[in-house]
């Protein structure tokens, strides 16, 4: 991996962060050839690149293993961030995300592995399970609950994918590196498929109640994907990075409780913050872990990576944008009847 002005492949360019990503990549002069089936994806992430001479967007699967071997010999390198994402939709549909986060993986490194292309990998902090000892770092244990639940099977499909990925650096000398992100929130994320902060914010922004999982107490750090991409670049580029795992997010932790109550505030809202048992959020057998927290360490060592957003303006961007879209513009979804129902009766 190098800083040279190169061509990308960036599976799942257009989602939240490989929108940014994308951006980011063409602005210092890179090509990127985006392939994305728009499943939780949208065209319009990338609207404002999409005319880009140096941008290609291929409507296609990494479930389609040609196709990713074909786009990746036309390109210098590899970012995979396609995946199916976002709590909610891994508990809703655990097979086809499984499948995907697997199979998909495989065939992006295969392609890797056939062309001899540097790849860089996006793992999760789901990896570390119900660890929720301080800072874990990059060697700390993965504690996980049964099988059974389908939030470690996410968990577990990209553990699996972060194995494949390093063994066929050890034996074949594949260049990968995998990064592990955090909650990483900002523009574009959508609140559809369980990411927190775009949720409560929507629900501040139309008057509603602002629901809070569980007893609130659970406690996140959240990253501005501008901080997000700027990791993915460095480590993109730093030599040293190959072979290497490194966890991206930042160290401000906030209940999510706190969190929600800092949205009212920030949005001046109406809205009460109200408490949802889990059960009545997710299907039954539904786990979180109190704490996650990331220790930065080594990419800060490596690469002098350090986030420059802090969580008040990562909440006064995402609030801006979605007072920009309107709480019912595409993306921004307003919940089905069965979201609702979980709301107390007045
Ligand atoms: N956002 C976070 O907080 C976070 C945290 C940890 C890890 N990650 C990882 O970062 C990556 C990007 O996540 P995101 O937050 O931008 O989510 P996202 O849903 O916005 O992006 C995922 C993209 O992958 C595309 N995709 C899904 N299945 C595909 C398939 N079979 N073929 C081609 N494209 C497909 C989707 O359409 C979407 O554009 C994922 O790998 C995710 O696991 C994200």
């Amino acid at each position: 991996m190098n800083g040279d002005s190169m061509t990308y492949l960036v599976t799942g360019g257009a989602g939240f962060i490989g929108s940014h990503l994308t951006e980011a990549l063409l602005a210092r002069g890179d090509s990127v050839v985006v392939l994305d089936d728009l499943s939780t994806g949208d065209r319009a992430n990338l609207a404002a690149v999409m005319n880009h001479p140096r941008l290609r967007f291929v409507r296609g699967s990494v479930l389609d293993a040609e196709l990713v071997a074909d786009l990746t010999g036309r390109c210098g390198a590899v970012v995979h961030l396609a995946a199916a994402v976002g709590v909610r939709l891994i508990v809703e549909q655990p097979l086809k995300s499984f499948v995907t986060n697997i199979r998909g993986t495989e065939n992006v490194i295969a392609a890797a592995h056939r062309h001899h292309r540097p790849l860089l990998l996006a793992s999760t902090s789901e990896i570390y399970g119900k660890n929720g000892a301080g800072p874990v770092d990059e060697n700390a244990d993965r504690i996980l609950g049964q099988t059974g639940i389908a939030r470690w099977s996410y968990s577990t499909a990209k553990a699996v994918d972060e194995i494949l990925a390093l063994a066929h650096h050890r034996e074949f000398g594949l260049p990968v590196a995998v990064v592990r992100l955090f909650n990483t929130v900002g523009p574009r994320q959508s609140p559809a498929y369980g990411m927190v902060i775009p949720r409560l914010v929507r629900q501040a922004l139309a008057g509603e109640p602002l629901t809070v999982h569980g007893d609130g107490r659970q406690r996140r750090c959240f990253a501005h994907v501008a901080d997000v991409v700027d990791a993915l670049l460095k480590v993109l580029d730093h030599p040293g990075a190959v072979g290497g795992i490194f966890n991206v997010g930042t160290g401000e932790e906030t209940s999510i409780a706190e969190l929600a109550a800092r949205i009212v505030a920030r949005t001046q809202s109406p809205s009460p913050v109200v408490l949802v048992p889990y059960e009545q959020v997710y299907a039954s057998g539904f786990e979180d872990m109190e704490r996650r927290v990331p220790d930065t360490t080594r990419l800060r060592e490596l690469t002098g990576w350090a986030p420059r957003f802090g969580l008040d303006e990562i909440l006064d961007s995402t609030i801006a944008e979605m007072r920009r879209r309107g709480t019912d513009a595409p993306g921004v979804p307003r919940p089905a009847p069965a979201d609702l129902a979980y709301l107390p009766r007045a």
